[in-house]
Formats: C-alpha cells, sequence, structure tokens
C-alpha cells in the first residue's frame, strides 16, 4: 500500500457512516473478530519471564486500536503447565503464575471499558493428573470419584489378537501378566492407557499421560463441568472456546481403531481414531453446553476445535437446531497450507453452503501450528518463496482472506505484526513434551508461541526478565508493534485498514460471498454483495503476475479500496485486471464515485 492509498483509506474510513457490528441486530460474533492470545507470551508485567493476566488488561489500548472485538485467552486455569495450561488442576481458579481472580475481575472490568469481549477456554475432555478429581479417582477403587474417569484392568499380556498391536507400545504398555485393553493411540505418541500402580489399573487419556480423560458418561462429571461454564458465565465473560470436543467420548467395547499404513513422527504405527473421536454422544453434551450459555444475555458464543474430517462432519457441529456450536473451526480451511487457488475455493465454497446453514469460522494461525509466516510461503509447486517482499504480500493475502470473507475471522497474536516461526534448534531447549518424545521429526508447538514483539528494546518490550520462558526471537528488531506502527506499508497496518474496511463497508459487514472467474487457478477471486454495496477481492497465488476476468460480473469500473499493487492504487477501467506477484487488491466494483 503506497502513502498516497493509505491517506485516502484513512479519509475514507473518517467520512463513512459509523455501520459498527452493534448497529444491527444479528448477534455479535456473526461479525466480530477474536483475537487469541496466548497468556504466557503476550505481556509479562512481574519481570519473571512468563506473560500475565495484568499484562493483558494492559495491552488493551493496542488492542482497540487494532480493532478487534473480542479476546480468546488460552487456559490460565491452575495447571502444572505440562500442557502449558491444556491440563487443568482446578477449572474455577487462576493460576498464580498469571496473576489473581482479583486480576481476571479487573481485566473483564477494563476489556468491557475498552469494549472487549473475554472468551474463556473451556478444557472438557481431560483434566491434570494434579486436579483433585483425579487424585482422587487413582486413590482407590472404592472412592466416589473413582468413575469420574476411566479406568481399565488390561487384558493377559498373551492375548493373540493384540501382540502385534501392541508391541510398538510395550515401553508404557506391559505390565507383568496385563497389557492395555487396545490399541487405542495418544495424541502425543504411546498408547492411550497408562498403567497406575495405586489401584494396579490403566486409566485412558487421548492427550499426555498427564491429562486423564475425564468420564462423561457419568452424570456428576457432567453436571460438575456445565458447572464450570456457569462460574465463568456470572463472572461477565462472552462465551468459551472448547478444546478437543470431538474426543469427548469413547467405543464403550472398547474396539481397536483400525490401522493405517506406516508409522507417524512418533513411531507409532497410523490408526485411524474411529472409536476415539466424533461419537454420536459428543452432540448431547454440546447442545447440554449451549443450553447453560444461552441462558445468559448479550449473544454468548461457543466456539469449538473441531477438526473434523470432513464437511458433513463439520456441519454436524452447529447442531440439527442451531442448538450445539456456533463457530467450529474450520480446519479444513486452516489446513490446506499451500497457495492453492482450487483448494480455497472448494473449501470456502464447502463451508459457505454448509448444510447446516451455520456461520463459517476461519483462523490460519494458532498454538498449535507453525506460523502463517512460514506454513504458507510455498505455492502449489516449486520451492518455499524466501524473498521477504513476497512473503510480506503472501502474509497480507492471508490477512485479507481472512478479513473479507463472510467467515468470523479469528486473529492469532502476533501474526499481525509478521512474527515468525522460531523452532528450537537443540533438544535441550524443548519446552512443549511433544517436540521432547517427537525429536527431531516432531519439534512441538514453542516454535509459534514465542513472546510477542512490541517493540525492539529489551525482551522486545515482553519483559524485563534477564531471561524469557521461551527465547525472544532474533526478528523482534524489525518485526515489532512499535516499527510497525509508524510505517505505512507495514503488514500491522495492512491489518489495522482491513479490519476498518470489514467494520464499515456493509458488503464485508453482512454481504453474500461468491467466487468468481472460477476456472482460474491462479487468482483467487470474489465478491461480497448486499443489495446496494459490493466490495471485489483478488489474490495472486503466484509468483508472476496474473490476470482476473471481469467480464462475467457485470464490472466496468473499480474503485481501489485496499491493495498493495504499486499499478493498481488508482481507480481501475477494465474488465481485465492484472495483479503483480503474490499481489491482493480490494475494490468498489459498482461505478465511479
Ligand atoms: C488442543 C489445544 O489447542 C492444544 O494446545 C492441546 O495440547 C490439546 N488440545 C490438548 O488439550
Amino acid at each position: 500500500m503506497t502513502r498516497r492509498t493509505l491517506l485516502a483509506l484513512t479519509l475514507a474510513f473518517l467520512t463513512l457512516p459509523a455501520l459498527t457490528q452493534t448497529a444491527s441486530n444479528d448477534p455479535w460474533w456473526q461479525h466480530g473478530i477474536i483475537y487469541e492470545i496466548y497468556p504466557r507470551s503476550f505481556q509479562d508485567t512481574n519481570g519473571d519471564g512468563i506473560g500475565d493476566i495484568n499484562g493483558i488488561t494492559s495491552r488493551l489500548p493496542y488492542l482497540q486500536s487494532l480493532g478487534i472485538d473480542a479476546i480468546w485467552i488460552t487456559p490460565m486455569y491452575p495447571s502444572p503447565q505440562v500442557d502449558f495450561g491444556y491440563d487443568i488442576a482446578d477449572y474455577t481458579a487462576i493460576d498464580p503464575q498469571y496473576g489473581t481472580m482479583a486480576d481476571f475481575d479487573h481485566l473483564m472490568a477494563e476489556a468491557k471499558n475498552h469494549h472487549i469481549r473475554v472468551i474463556m477456554d473451556y478444557v472438557p475432555n481431560h483434566t491434570s493428573d494434579q486436579n483433585a478429581w483425579f487424585k482422587q479417582s487413582r486413590s482407590s477403587r472404592t472412592n466416589p470419584k473413582r468413575n469420574w474417569y476411566i479406568w481399565n484392568d488390561g487384558i493377559p499380556a498373551n492375548s493373540p489378537s493384540l501382540v502385534a498391536l501392541q508391541k510398538k507400545n510395550e515401553h508404557n504398555g506391559l505390565h507383568g501378566p496385563v497389557v492395555p485393553p487396545n490399541n487405542w493411540q495418544s495424541w502425543f505418541g504411546g498408547s492411550a492407557w497408562q498403567w497406575d500402580e495405586t489401584t494396579k489399573s490403566f486409566y485412558y487419556h487421548y492427550f499426555y499421560v498427564q491429562q486423564p480423560d475425564l468420564n462423561w458418561r457419568n452424570p456428576e462429571v457432567q453436571k460438575a463441568m456445565l458447572n464450570v461454564l456457569r462460574f465463568w458465565m456470572d463472572k461477565g465473560v462472552s462465551g468459551f472456546r472448547i478444546d478437543a470436543v470431538s474426543r469427548l467420548f469413547e467405543d464403550p467395547q472398547l474396539r481397536n481403531d483400525p490401522s493405517l499404513p506406516g508409522t507417524n513422527a512418533f513411531g507409532d504405527p497410523n490408526i485411524q481414531h474411529k472409536y476415539t473421536d466424533d461419537l454420536p454422544e459428543v452432540h448431547d453434551m454440546l447442545r447440554a453446553m449451549r443450553a447453560v450459555v444461552d441462558k445468559y444475555p448479550g449473544n454468548p458464543v461457543l466456539i469449538a476445535e473441531a477438526d473434523e474430517p470432513n464437511i458433513a462432519a463439520l456441519s454436524k457441529m452447529y447442531g440439527s437446531n442451531h442448538d450445539e456450536i456456533q463457530l467450529p473451526m474450520d480446519f479444513q480451511v486452516a489446513d490446506i497450507n499451500q497457495l492453492s487457488v482450487p483448494k480455497f475455493r472448494m473449501y470456502i465454497q464447502q463451508i459457505e453452503s454448509n448444510p447446516a446453514h451455520g456461520q463459517p469460522y476461519f483462523f490460519f494461525g494458532n498454538h498449535d501450528q507453525d506460523r502463517i509466516w512460514d506454513r504458507y510461503s510455498h505455492a502449489v509447486t516449486g520451492p518455499a518463496v524466501t524473498d521477504p517482499a513476497m512473503k510480506a504480500r503472501i502474509a497480507r493475502i492471508m490477512a485479507t482472506l481472512l478479513l473479507t470473507s463472510r467467515s468470523t475471522p479469528q486473529m492469532y497474536y502476533g501474526d499481525e505484526i509478521g512474527m515468525v516461526t522460531t523452532t528450537p534448534t537443540r533438544k535441550e531447549d524443548v519446552k512443549d513434551p511433544e517436540g521432547i518424545t517427537g525429536w527431531p521429526k516432531e519439534k512441538g508447538r514453542d516454535g509459534e508461541r514465542t513472546p510477542m514483539q512490541w517493540d525492539n528494546g529489551k525482551d522486545a518490550g515482553f519483559s524485563t526478565a534477564a531471561k524469557t520462558w521461551l527465547p525472544i526471537p532474533p526478528s523482534y528488531t524489525t518485526t515489532n508493534v512499535k516499527a510497525e506502527s509508524s510505517e505505512p506499508d507495514s503488514l500491522l497496518n495492512w491489518y489495522k485498514h482491513l479490519i476498518q474496511l470489514r467494520r464499515t463497508n456493509p458488503a464485508l459487514i453482512s454481504g453474500e460471498m461468491k467466487m468468481i472467474d472460477t476456472t482460474n487457478n491462479n487468482v483467487l477471486a470474489y465478491i461480497r454483495t448486499t443489495p446496494d454495496h459490493t466490495v471485489l477481492v483478488a489474490m495472486n497465488f503466484t509468483a508472476q503476475p496474473q490476470t482476473l476476468n471481469l467480464t462475467d460480473s457485470n464490472t466496468t469500473h473499480l474503485t481501489t479500496l485496499q491493495t498493495d499493487d504499486p499499478n493498481l492504487t488508482d481507480a481501475v477501467p477494465h474488465k481485465i485486471l492484472t495483479l503483480a506477484p503474490y499481489a491482493t487488491y480490494i475494490g468498489d466494483p459498482t461505478g465511479p464515485k
């Protein structure tokens, strides 16, 4: 974007009527922008090298100036931090590492003052093994909490049907005469069954050994976990992001998951999680969760980590009567992981026409995936793009896709400034256990969780500690909020202007989304339309100049709204739009103004 375009945009925003989300009667989450915060890495205020709640509060003015509507904060409940908060020891308290409940209440009050909603992370599938419920459960076979988790005595070690399947998991599976009851595997490697010496029995854990699965077939568990939702709703939160929802139930017959060819990064045989994922009972629980939050005012939202295998399963997450999840995260779109026009077109169209008519929910970065900057540097063929100028254009493409599509967008902290994945180079530096067990094939998720880069001072403005919990990436000297705020062409300003456009342009607020030039495999293009307004969005996914054919879209003249193509900053009077390599163009095709 040139300085001239930037100025024009700024003036346009100042003169446009303030059509904000609240002007419509629709629930806020159908338009609002949600920003994910990894609290450990956002802002440290007490100098211990770990982010905290007061740090989030201190950065609310930044978030408000960015233009987002809500923050989703990943877990900050008391936790041994094996899975950095996703192993919860107490669902209704705050981990002292992050602050106090008073700090949380203060954050809520200040967030309200800044017109920002707060969404909590809800982790129903499993607790920490240090949770009081599990401590009781494992203490004896007759403890009242025994049936709150999934226990099994195993089967004889020489059971012929299992010997081969268990071989790989012998290191943690074999215990004298018994082995785990089946081949179910942990997401993080090895058997999903862990031997517990106290009661000489196995417990089930889909994730780390320290994350035993709750038994959702037990009504007492359901009651306790639904009360957790009430606790935080009573504190004024606007909803929840629900972790690992599809894993809530397992096959009661404990059937073996089907084998697939090959082995995974942990050396385990590949399996299809047929009996541990997406069981129909999940939907009963989603309805129960929704019924709880729906009792509260303000249109609370449920977002789900729903890494579903296909559009049919994803669509089911909305519920047959729109009574489950309003915003299931679309992993089909998020995980395309290459600049493929046909794939983006196909998956976007799939969710646009989902049978449940649910609201799409897009994200391209989060705390479990390499940063957008790196993941999307691959075209369909050829080597990864390395030219920083081209990578910056690709980052703008991804920002544009996220913020101009009809979906509700979720941003991940730091993506707006172009933070890069900073993967540890030595095993001894890895913090994420997945990266320790999976090294060197799977290096874990530290690379996308590094501290936010606020400025080019000490610890990038994140902390004053001698050592931060993860190192500050070397890129902080130039990639930081302060530097990019004063640089008109920065990625940060690209995001800010896109967000303003999304908030003020009626077609982007509520317009239909239609793909155009649909045989073009180099340019992804669509229009957003309301009866009175239209916006055209076009992105060149290749390293060569490409043209977009506008002949079938009734367009005679385009007024440029935002572009990083130096040749397109003015109005474009042609039927054919030529886009520079990896360039993005957003225009108003409704005629000369
Ligand atoms: C998904 C979370 O995003 C991830 O970080 C975590 O490790 C697993 N669920 C287990 O809770």
